[in-house]
């Protein structure tokens, strides 16, 4: 694997593997000394351009554990344009000999401009691009519901016939979008519940099924319903009448977290608004895996920064993409746009 930018274009067996490399990461981590000496000498760059706390020490922890030499650059705040601060940053790191960046950003699409550009060689790992993908996220979500669903015996299964509901601000989200791609591409069938107003115009052509209504989706029975945060941050309008109202309506609440089928599970990428999305009761009931998330994100993304750095470096167009996918990724929602998203 050359770079992680995206799961539009990952391929079935290529997520398998990355999922079932983060079983084995997840073995080494019950052990009582949980450091691996595997990327010793190899330097990672953390380059956040955006506000991050489970995502940004996840790949921290994840880096160190593979015994990595870690910079973390914070870069929020900074005024330069993003075009150029990019480019100077990127070739800062380049002279200082990164091995891999993994870079969050405002703007959808700067991930793809790293890797693509020319000013690196290092391997490039998407950690959330404004509202495009968060593939680390997405992978870590799939982790958790195969984990869940087929405990001991999950290496090498995909999600065939698990039903995903993912409820909430799909308008403005990157783990949304990398969740659907992923998860159908899994095999999992995927239904989106939001108001209309946070419902992409794009949805059509996406490989879900969309409800309105977030008690006609429970009665479905899902597997695990996935609940994503308001990103008041990213808007900037009137996208809901008021936060009571849209708890009411599309919030997780104790009678909907009752009426869920049995075994099915509670999902959130956090950071959560407790009373908002997701009711505390929700949020700390047995059946919640926030807290699962988070742990499998750490061995999730030690897989991917192994699968870069430590497996095939030859290998550098297996990303399961072919000719088909890349055509189709031009058309794939949030596409690169390379402008600031609203804030
Ligand atoms: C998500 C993100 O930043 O995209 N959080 C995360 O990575 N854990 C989702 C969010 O901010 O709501």
């Amino acid at each position: 694997m050359r770079h992680l930018l995206d799961t539009r274009t990952l391929g079935r067996a290529e997520a398998l593997r990355i999922l079932d490399v983060a079983e084995d990461m997840r073995d080494t981590q019950s052990r009582e000394i949980r450091k691996l000496p595997t990327l010793r000498g190899k330097t990672i760059v953390n380059l956040f351009f955006e506000d991050s706390t489970r995502t940004r020490i996840s790949f921290e922890a994840a880096a160190k554990r593979l015994s990595a030499d870690v910079i973390n650059f914070s870069a929020k705040g900074s005024s330069v344009s993003k075009g150029e601060s990019l480019q100077d940053t990127a070739q800062t790191l380049q002279a200082m000999g990164a091995d891999a960046v993994v870079i969050r950003h405002g703007a959808s699409g700067a991930p793809h401009t790293l890797a693509t550009s020319g000013w690196i060689t290092a391997g490039v790992v998407n950690a959330g691009d404004g509202t495009h993908e968060h593939p680390t996220q997405a992978l870590l979500d799939a982790f958790t519901i195969r984990k869940r669903a087929f405990g001991h015996a999950s290496r090498g299964r995909d999600l065939s016939g698990i039903r995903v509901t993912i409820v909430g601000d799909i308008l403005h989200s990157r783990v949304a979008r990398s969740n659907v791609w992923l998860l159908t591409t899994l095999g999992a069938e995927v239904t989106l519940v939001a108001p209309p107003t946070l419902v992409p115009q794009d949805v059509s052509a996406w490989p879900t099924s969309i409800r309105y209504d977030l008690d006609e989706a429970i009665a479905a029975r899902p597997d695990a319903i996935m609940m994503l945060r308001i990103q008041l941050e990213r808007m900037n309008a009137a996208y809901f009448p008021t936060e009571r109202e849209y708890a009411r309506r599309w919030g997780l609440d104790p009678a909907r977290l009752n009426a869920l089928p049995e075994g099915s599970i509670v999902m959130h990428p956090g950071p959560m608004n407790r009373g908002l999305e997701i009711s505390a009761d929700a949020a700390d009931s047995p059946r919640s895996t926030v807290l699962e998330q988070v742990a499998n994100g750490v061995s999730v993304r030690m897989a991917a920064l192994y699968l870069l750095l430590a497996g095939e470096r030859d290998d550098r167009d297996d990303q399961g993409r072919d000719d088909q996918g890349a055509a189709d990724a031009a058309d794939a929602p949030g596409r690169p746009a390379r402008e600031e998203s609203a804030r």
